[in-house]
């Protein structure tokens, strides 16, 4: 059965929004582990827009399942993640502007610089998964620097509007996750997948991890709105 990391980066968002205490990413993890989650991922971003230095050293005490953390392939974080050890870390593409992070890694242009990373992050004991495009040429790459994991990006596959661009997109992450477990990397998949999208990608028995956020959240949101209210509700009666 695939396993499900829940990335809880918007928990942080919401309490950064007011720079409070609540919603707290840590008691999020707590109950997404009871409900059966395989993992947790968080992406410490260079401008600390959502998870804190604080969150991760408290979520790598916590956890139970496994701790994922993303971060951009710079030695400062490669510092944080040596000090924290987190059970993996994924290598993003990080850019200031962007909303989300909004495309693979480009292991195959900057291999040099990736693989130097990696090799601070292996000395360490950290096993690395690195974020990249349904490329093949990317995997290649990926492979070369000694990547144990790949986590394909599904954001091209998750807007896709038409059918048939959908399938292409489809048919692309399965060659790239065959080749990547031909070349012995482990297969994960995350970015845009939701209640809709997901089952489909089920298809593909190569990807043995699903890495979900943003859905996830929103659905928490709506799905607890009802209750929320009736209890504040019932506390000014
Ligand atoms: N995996 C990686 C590497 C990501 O960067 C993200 C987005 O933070 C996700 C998975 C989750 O994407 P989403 O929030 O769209 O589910």
């Amino acid at each position: 059965m695939p396993r499900l990391g829940v990335n809880i980066d918007h928990v942080a968002t919401l309490r950064q929004a007011r720079s409070g205490r609540d919603p707290d990413p840590l008691a999020a993890a707590v109950l997404v582990e009871l409900a059966g989650a395989d993992g947790l991922v968080v992406h410490l971003r260079e401008d600390r827009r959502h998870i804190q230095d604080r969150d991760l050293a408290l979520l790598r005490e916590i956890v139970q399942t496994k701790l994922n953390l993303e971060m951009a392939a710079e030695e400062s974080m490669a510092k944080i993640a040596l000090t924290t050890k987190p059970h993996l870390v994924t290598l993003v593409p990080e850019r200031r502007q962007e909303l989300t992070t909004e495309g693979g890694l480009e292991v195959a242009g900057r291999r040099d610089r990736i693989q130097r990373i990696i090799e601070l992050l292996h000395d360490g004991g950290i096993p690395i998964s690195l974020f990249i495009e349904p490329d093949l040429d990317q995997i290649k790459a990926a492979h070369k620097v000694a990547a144990d994991y790949v986590e394909l990006h599904t954001g091209r596959y998750a807007n896709a509007r038409r059918q048939k661009e959908e399938q292409t997109e489809l048919e692309a992450l399965s060659q790239a996750a065959k080749l990547a477990y031909k070349l012995g990397m482990g297969v994960s998949a995350g970015h845009g997948l939701n209640y809709r999208n997901v089952k489909r990608l089920t298809q593909v028995p190569e990807i043995v991890e699903y890495n979900i956020g943003h859905s996830i959240i929103a659905r928490a949101v709506l799905v607890g709105l009802e209750r929320a209210v009736r209890e504040m509700k019932q506390l000014i009666s």
